[in-house]
């Protein structure tokens, strides 16, 4: 693998999920391989799990973690030909070019602005560090894309699945404020890459980008979407149509233990009790966010390990 930046960096799905459930039952069994190996982190956006959990990752490989909060640093402008007589003091091609000599591998987390939908889609951050870096770059979120959950979702099924071919339906849940696609659009697009019988449910005025959704099947009424569920994976998102905007709180939209009923709970956190989530659903023993999370340490060591395999 020579960069992480998109789910479709994966050569062989299924080949890769059975590779992190064994390093998961054994974490230390390539220890060596990332000896004398860096890997940089920067965050543009907060982060608890996948900063955690790809330090974890990184060291379980050997190899040696430096985190740089972006925020902390210059302001680094994007921009081709701008006259930087305003806020940003470095521009990415040379902060590119820097953190490369530093780093065998980097990672990272640039989120949606929400504000410009073209510019989002457009990934100017993930795509500036793909073109100028010299080493391999890992998306640790990006603005329509977060390939690291979406992996660690995608093992989390394969290990606790008890059919064939589960129902997995991703149902939208209220929040307060105007949250990012990148976590629907992996979910959607990685559920379309394994055996699974994928259904999304939102409000009207919710749909993601057609690009992701493709084929996958819409239900407007949430009840009707849950039946029969094994996986319920909840998420918010704001508006794609209307970008960036917040088009609904109905608290209907809210998961709870009796529209649970018997399928497992999915969500990749944080979450807000009670608003996105009732209590009893998490603190219920059909609750996978704990277990998810921890994935998220054997989906980062997979990814990891195929790029220094390759460097
Ligand atoms: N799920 C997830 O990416 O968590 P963090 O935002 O805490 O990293």
């Amino acid at each position: 693998m020579k960069n992480y930046d998109d789910i479709s960096a994966i050569e062989n799905l299924s080949e890769i999920i059975d590779q992190a459930i064994l390093l998961k039952k054994n974490p230390y069994q390539f220890s060596t391989l990332g000896k004398h190996k860096t890997l940089v982190m920067l965050f543009f956006n907060s982060s608890l799990r996948t900063r955690l959990s790809t330090e974890k990752a990184a060291k379980n490989l050997g190899m040696e973690v430096t985190i740089l909060n972006v925020n902390d640093s210059w302001n680094l402008e994007f921009e081709d030909g701008t006259i930087m007589n305003a806020a940003t003091a470095e521009h990415i091609k040379e902060a590119c070019r820097v953190i490369s000599q530093y780093a065998d591998i980097i990672a990272v987390r640039a989120f949606a602005s929400l504000q410009d939908k073209e510019k989002d889609a457009s990934e100017l951050v993930l795509k500036s560090f793909l073109k100028y870096a010299t080493v391999p770059i890992v998306n640790m979120e990006s603005a329509i894309a977060h390939p690291l959950q979406a992996l660690a979702d995608a093992i989390t099924i394969e290990e606790l699945k008890t059919k064939k071919r589960p129902k997995v339906v991703l149902s939208w849940a209220p929040h307060p404020k105007a949250l990012p696609h990148a976590v629907a659009n992996s979910f959607v697009t990685m559920m379309q890459k394994i055996d699974v019988e994928l259904l999304i449910t939102h409000p009207k005025g919710y749909d993601l980008d057609p690009a992701i959704i493709k084929d996958s099947l819409i239900e407007y009424d949430q009840e009707t979407a849950l039946k029969g569920a094994d996986f319920i994976y909840v998420k918010n998102w704001s508006s794609y149509n209307n970008y960036g905007k917040v088009m609904s709180h109905d608290p209907n939209w809210m998961m709870t233990k009796s529209k649970l009923g018997a399928a497992k709970f999915m969500h990749c956190l944080p979450v807000r009790r009670n608003v996105v989530v009732e209590d009893k659903v998490l603190d219920g023993d059909n609750s996978l966010v704990i277990h998810q999370a921890n994935n998220r340490t054997f989906a980062a060591q997979i990814v990891l390990k195929k790029i220094l395999e390759n460097l």
